[in-house]
């Protein structure tokens, strides 16, 4: 699956910049409260009015404090997904439930030099795993490649039946490194730059995912 992260859009044309990538599986949504990450994006107002432009679900993606506050009402909004920091708060067991009581998917997600080891018992409690393989709060920087062992882990989990969820990988996802996250068993790949630094966001789409496709297979 290919989530394209409208960070790297021109958010004065967002429903445009959408429906731009039809075709793509989620449309990852970056939230940022200049708290949790030293940047500000865009909150709830704009996911509602993103909704109300494009059928592609949401992977909305809170890189925010207090996920416990401010989760849930994107779930009641619509969004397909809604994903938390693991670093953010200390119940996250409890903010899934609130998220799935509203009506989304869970996410929880990790930074990079956050292990997972200690995290490996609640994920029964959700939906995805969002590895950051870049420190969030910025499009276009390198990817990490050493995050992968965390998605091997948990690939390996899932594989032997005792995780149900989707790996997804955030960060530094282009046609250079696509391969290596697929190979290590990544269900869903986000770009951002890689996607909207080119002209035919579709066909660079369509691009990753068959470069996923071949290199799991
Ligand atoms: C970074 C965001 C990413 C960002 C990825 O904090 O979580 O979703 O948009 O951008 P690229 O794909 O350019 O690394
Ligand atoms: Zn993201």
């Amino acid at each position: 699956m290919i989530a394209p992260s409208i960070l790297s859009a021109d958010f004065a044309r967002l429903a445009d910049e959408v429906r731009a990538i039809d075709g793509a599986d989620w449309v990852h949504v970056d939230v940022m409260d200049n708290h949790f990450v030293p940047n500000l994006t865009l909150g709830l107002p704009v996911v509602e009015s993103l909704l109300k432009v494009t059928d592609i679900p949401l992977d909305c993606h809170l890189m925010i404090t207090d996920p416990e506050r401010w989760a849930p009402p994107y779930a009641e909004a619509g969004a397909h997904n809604v994903t938390f920091h693991a670093e953010a708060t200390d119940d996250p067991v409890a903010v899934a439930r609130d998220i799935r009581a509203a009506g989304a998917k869970a996410g929880l997600s990790v930074k990079p030099n956050t292990p997972i080891e200690p995290y490996l018992e609640i994920l029964r409690n959700f939906d995805t795993l969002l590895v950051m393989s870049v420190e969030p709060g910025f499009g276009g920087q390198s990817f990490i490649a050493q995050v992968l062992d965390k998605a091997r882990t948990v690939r390996r989990l899932v594989d032997a039946g005792e995780l149900r969820l989707l790996v997804e990988i955030d960060g530094g996802i282009n046609m250079n490194t696509i391969e290596q996250a697929a190979e290590a068993g990544v269900d869903c790949f986000v770009a951002g730059s890689a996607v909207y630094g080119t002209d035919d966001r579709a066909a660079t789409v369509e691009i990753l995912r068959k470069k996923a496709a071949t290199a799991a297979s």
